[in-house]
């Protein structure tokens, strides 16, 4: 079992290990689920820092996600209604959930500052980095 400080710390580490090895991941951070309230708690985080700490369910891509239980890629943010910009320099979103035994209790979202950079190799790759972050719960 990880306790909450070890999971903490292990999440920054992923963090810090994709905004570094990966030059098109500007922002990379989690946000986890409370299913009684609806909203979405960020987590550790690289980036810049963000004013949205709490998403509503539906709010947002974030908050798309936290409903849809899919990946969601933004190749381009300009195009989205229903988006929440941190920073005027964001230009693309993936957001991908995680499952802990088949519930869906956050997600990785990482921002790029490149229009367009996300494949489905992305993807495949962060739904490996997810399924691990799901072992810590
Ligand atoms: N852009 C996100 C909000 C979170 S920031 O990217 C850190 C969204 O639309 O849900």
């Amino acid at each position: 079992v990880t306790s909450p400080i070890e999971r903490n710390e292990k999440l920054q580490q992923i963090c810090h290990l994709l905004s570094t090895s990966i030059e098109y991941y500007d922002w990379v951070g989690f946000y986890f689920a409370n299913h009684d309230t609806k909203t979405l708690h960020l987590g550790p985080y690289v980036g810049a820092p963000t004013d949205h700490t709490v998403i509503p369910f539906g709010k947002g891509i974030c908050g798309q996600v936290a409903e849809s239980n899919t990946n969601f890629v933004v190749p381009d943010v300009s195009a989205q209604d229903n988006y929440i910009a941190c920073s005027f320099t964001v230009k693309s979103e993936i957001v991908v959930p995680i499952f802990a035994n088949g519930i869906n209790i956050g997600q990785i979202d990482i921002d790029s500052h490149v229009l367009n950079p996300f494949t489905v190799e992305d993807e495949r790759f962060l739904e490996f980095i997810t399924a691990q972050v799901a072992t810590l719960f």
